[in-house]
């Protein structure tokens, strides 16, 4: 696609990045099943290694799939490049991978996904790196936790599961001053609801596992690079500023300017460490994302009508949705997501842990299951599933306490979700 700054979203979404497929005319993008392909000579074959030429060489680095749906991405976020990866979780790791050494650490919100926790609090150990978590919402605490050793500042967009919306444009102010850069996971909120790029974000990143998809088919993941970040303004980024040896000294920055992170991330990243997405996966988040826009309104819609539902129900102990007037999220949501509070939400059920469980049992429609964004309605107990393996205090400073339940509201019709939560909040409850 030629100008894609003057198309719309809805145009985009099913256009950007695809193009017939030269020799056959194929219309939907086709799955290449490949591992390799052919080099035209020796010379060419040189050039494709020394990064002196862009284009295929084995399917762990570049697939022509794949390729379609990192630039359809990043072009939905606003961002220059886009790598594509083996699942979200593979995708924080793609992020922080060029920006951190031994000794390095990430400041991060509280309010995360439970498996984003156990990444960051234990995982990322292993490599010598660490994590320090503060609450989002206290300004001068992230200020306060940045340090010398600080490489990245790290939230949800929309968190998972409370809900909670972060204020990008002030926390990407506190890493701007810091000269690093801020990464946003906008997997909650999707592109359509929220651009972190125009609130300041370096990075952003999905499980595309979720609404780009929105089938709940098949996991993957993305990094956006929103190309505006300066890596060599100091010299904590040498990945990226300072000769690379694995490829003749070439450095990132000096050669590929605003696309040094996604070279990196294809030539070193996906390269050494594999986590590739494979190209099925890619053909169906690429089906799945031409109709986002269409999804994600009618998930907000539906959210929004269930969420005021249980807010009126005398069953329900509290509703955690930034839609409702009674959030403490309800204005910020307005700028940062200004189409809608997206679909996730919670919610407690009066009689506390034992009514939750007994809710989840009890529906008919909704699937109980460790995941979102399908166009499925979902619900799940965060503290004895996504968060078990969190404290009680990180459970609840991230929305998930035992009292608690998530729900992934989906398109199906509005009347025959609330009808169901009906029908199972008076078994919960009787
Ligand atoms: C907000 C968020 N980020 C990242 C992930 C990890 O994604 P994946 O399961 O594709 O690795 C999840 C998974 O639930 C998530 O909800």
């Amino acid at each position: 696609m030629a100008d894609t700054e003057s198309y719309g979203f809805d145009t985009l979404q099913i256009h950007a990045g695809a193009r017939p497929d030269p020799t056959t005319g194929s219309r939907q993008t086709p799955i290449h099943q490949t591992t390799a392909y052919v080099f035209r000579d020796a010379e060419h074959a040189a050039a494709l290694f020394n990064l002196q030429e862009v284009g295929y060489i084995y399917s762990r680095l570049t697939n022509p799939t794949v390729a379609v749906l990192q630039e359809r991405i990043a072009t939905l976020e606003g961002g220059v490049g886009g790598v594509c990866c083996s699942s979200g979780h593979a995708a924080q790791i793609m992020a922080l991978f060029p920006l951190m050494s031994p000794g390095c650490n990430v400041v991060v919100s509280t309010r995360l996904y439970g498996g984003t926790v156990t990444q960051f609090s234990q995982t990322i150990k292993r490599f010598g790196w660490s994590a320090k978590f503060v609450d989002f919402d206290d300004l001068s605490a992230i200020t306060e936790a940045i340090d010398e050793n600080t490489r990245a500042v790290f939230c949800e967009s929309i968190a998972n599961p409370g809900g909670y919306i972060t204020d990008l444009d002030k926390i990407s102010k506190i890493s701007d001053k810091a000269l690093i850069p801020l990464i946003v996971d906008n997997t909650s909120a999707t592109p359509y609801l929220c651009r972190p790029i125009e609130h300041g974000a370096t990075l952003v990143v999905h499980s595309t596992t979720k609404y780009l998809t929105g089938n709940g088919t098949v996991t993957g993941g993305c990094v956006v690079d929103s190309g505006k970040f300066d890596w060599a303004s100091s010299n904590k980024f040498p990945s990226l500023s300072e000769p690379e040896p694995a490829y003749h000294g070439l450095k990132f920055f000096e050669t590929f300017g605003p696309l040094a992170f996604t070279f990196f991330g294809i030539a070193i990243s996906l390269r050494d460490l594999g986590m590739t997405m494979n190209p099925q996966a890619a053909h169906y988040t690429l089906c799945g994302i031409e109709t986002l826009s269409l999804r994600m309104d009618r998930h907000v819609d539906n959210a929004e009508k269930i969420a005021k539902w249980l807010e009126e129900d005398s069953r329900v102990e509290f509703v955690s949705y930034a839609g409702l007037k009674s959030s403490p999220y309800y204005e910020r949501v307005k700028h940062i997501c200004p189409r809608g509070a997206g679909g996730l939400f919670t919610f407690g059920v009066k009689g506390g842990y034992e009514a939750c469980i007994k809710l989840v049992d009890s529906l008919e429609i909704f699937s109980h299951v460790a995941n979102l964004g399908d166009a499925r309605s979902l619900i799940i107990h965060s503290a004895s599933t996504t968060h078990r393996q969190l404290t009680r205090e990180q459970q609840q400073a991230a929305g998930a306490a035992p009292d608690t339940v998530r729900v992934s509201i989906g398109i199906e019709s509005v009347e025959d979700l609330i009808g169901d939560l009906n029908q199972a909040l008076a078994k919960a409850t009787s």
